[in-house]
């Protein structure tokens, strides 16, 4: 068993499950995505695991870049106020370019890179992300690609922290209410 899985007190998505659907998703990209050379762009850091898993579930040729935001607010909670930590290396204008996200929970975070893309004039402009909490959006979205619909409530795993640590479990997990006080 993996140490860390003491502070675990549920598995909401277990590794099979999370692996499966990231290949279906990768075979589904390819298809929509076939001869585009899409850039997937990674948001850090909670995006680094499924980006990893996603990229080499895909058949077609694609580049890769990474940004970098810190949103203010407390440890489980996002304010919607961004600060880009890192840009994009490249420009972007007249890529095909799809945003690879962890998860979308209030969609500010979101709303605030798809603005901030949209301005550079790429040829289109998507969404990947491994989980959405539909239930919290606290803004109007359209996402083209989503893993996981969860249910309301704090996770941790693939990508995902709790004050920056669980990111390497291979699960989608919840946390025992202890960790947290
Ligand atoms: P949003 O701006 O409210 O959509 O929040 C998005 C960001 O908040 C995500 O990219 C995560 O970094 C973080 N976040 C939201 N919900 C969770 C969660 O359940 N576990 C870990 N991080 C989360
Ligand atoms: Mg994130």
């Amino acid at each position: 068993m993996h140490p860390m899985t003491h502070d675990v007190a549920r598995v909401l998505i277990s590794e099979g499950d999370v692996q499966r659907r990231v290949a279906e998703l990768g075979a589904q990209l390819s298809a929509d995505y076939q001869d585009s050379n899409p850039l997937l762009v990674c948001v850090l850091k909670g995006g680094y695991v499924f980006l990893a898993d996603l990229t080499r579930a895909l058949t077609i040729r694609h580049g890769v870049d990474f940004m970098a935001v810190s949103s203010y607010g407390n440890a489980t909670e996002s304010s919607g106020v961004v600060r880009i930590l890192k840009d994009l290396d490249r420009d972007i204008t007249g890529r095909h370019v799809l945003i690879v996200e962890d998860i979308i929970d209030t969609g500010r975070t979101i709303t605030y890179l798809m603005d901030n893309l949209r301005v550079r004039q790429p040829a289109s402009l998507r969404i990947c992300t491994l989980l959405s909490k539909p239930s919290r959006r606290e803004v109007d979205l359209d996402i083209d690609y989503i893993g996981f619909e969860i249910p309301n409530g704090f996770v941790i795993g693939y990508g995902l922290d709790y004050a920056e640590n669980y990111r390497n479990l291979p699960f989608i997990g919840v946390l025992k209410p202890e960790v947290y006080s």
